[in-house]
């Protein structure tokens, strides 16, 4: 049709940034999927809660159903976080004849299998760039513009918020806790910040990318991992004299044809493109067969760089670029069993 009507469930930080670019830049949306990109609804808990966005009259909505009854709307972008109710909310979004788009890697973590396979059967597809690595295409890049590499490692900082924190305390000295309440602020942090800190999110990343990357199905818990919560400043400081910068790395393999994953607080060195990595900044360095060594670099957290993402889904669908499900992935590569090891 001449028109893709899009529903925003969850208005908070990315929420908010996603109805921006939308109503903000309409023209450049409409250009690049060649029709109108129409928000039509969306979905919060609290009406009276200010939002930091000017939203048409009508579009502001608490109740779920007034967008999974309404036949019009093409697209869910489903930007609450948290297991339930966005699984449910997922599933009957797809049964009422939606795509998805999704910034919610936990909820990928924990329930792809499920959801892909719903996605598969209903003729329906989910897309989420935004889940891994905030801004950097990494999604894209590893499952479909290296496709035709087997990828032999992937390295990189895929939790912004612990980068930030580290690199507050590291060059700045200021204190975990005092970092960690900025990082809230700012909109990098989840809503537990307990699950940037201790390696949790990271691991989900992990196990995301693993399963575009290796065609490895990973449970995230089996990922041996430890978070920066356990750093002390003095480690910071005796791995700076030492040449050194501690960064949280989360590593996945291949070692004689099995995958070894890994999340961990890691000695860098300085002066490499790894250790320089500020504030809420990702990076990933993925080496593939034919293409070598490949470094990607861009802020991983945070409302606009996650917003950018989940748009560029968005459009994507209006266009009808058929985004990775984890279904096409398995039609090609074999599945390959993961072995979690725990890093030296
Ligand atoms: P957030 O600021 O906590 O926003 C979540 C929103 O979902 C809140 O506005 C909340 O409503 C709403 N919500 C929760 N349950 C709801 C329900 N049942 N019905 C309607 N709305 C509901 O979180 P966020 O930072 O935007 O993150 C959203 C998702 O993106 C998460 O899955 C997160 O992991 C992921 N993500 C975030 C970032 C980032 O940098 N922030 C980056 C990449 C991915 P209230 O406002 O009423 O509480
Ligand atoms: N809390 C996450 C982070 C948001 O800090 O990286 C991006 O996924």
């Amino acid at each position: 049709s001449e028109r893709t009507n899009v529903a925003i469930i969850g208005m908070g930080t990315v929420g908010a940034g996603v109805a921006q670019l939308l109503i903000d830049h309409g023209d450049r949306t409409a250009r690049h999927a060649g029709k109108t990109i129409w928000l039509s609804k969306a979905v919060v808990r609290d009406m009276k809660k200010p939002r930091g966005i000017d939203l048409p009259e009508g579009v502001l909505t608490d109740s779920i159903d007034d967008v999974l009854n309404d036949p019009s709307i093409d697209v869910v972008i489903q930007l609450m976080g948290g297991l339930s109710p966005a699984r449910e909310t997922m599933l009957r979004a797809m049964e009422a004849g939606k795509d998805i788009v999704t910034a919610n890697k936990a909820l990928l973590a924990e329930h792809g299998g499920e959801l892909f396979t719903r996605a598969r059967e209903l003729g329906r597809s989910i897309a989420f760039e935004a889940a891994v690595a905030g801004g950097i295409p990494i999604i894209a890049n590893v499952s479909q513009c290296l496709s035709a590499n087997q990828i032999l490692s992937l390295e990189g900082i895929l939790n912004g918020t612990s980068n930030f924190i580290v690199s507050q305390m590291d060059e700045k000295g200021v204190g975990y806790e005092e970092t960690v309440k900025v990082a809230q602020d700012l909109g990098y942090a989840e809503a537990d910040p307990a699950m940037d800190v201790d390696g949790t999110d990271a691991a989900q990343k992990l196990a995301i990318l693993s399963h575009l990357a290796f065609g490895a199905t990973v449970d995230w818990r089996d990922i041996p991992r430890s978070g920066i919560d356990g750093l002390d400043p003095d480690d910071l400081s005796y791995a700076g004299q030492l040449g050194y910068r501690i960064k949280l790395l989360a590593t996945a393999r291949l070692v004689d044809g099995e995958l070894e994953l890994s999340v961990g607080p890691t000695l860098v060195r300085k002066g490499t493109p790894m250790a320089e990595v500020r504030d809420a900044f990702n990076a990933i360095r993925v080496v593939g067969d034919a293409v070598g060594p490949v470094f990607y670099h861009g802020l991983g957290a945070g409302q606009m760089p996650t917003a950018s993402a989940v748009v560029a889904d968005v459009i994507d669908m209006a266009v009808g670029r058929t985004p990775i499900t984890f279904q096409t992935l398995e039609y090609f590569s074999k599945d390959r069993p993961a072995r979690a090891v725990q890093r030296d």
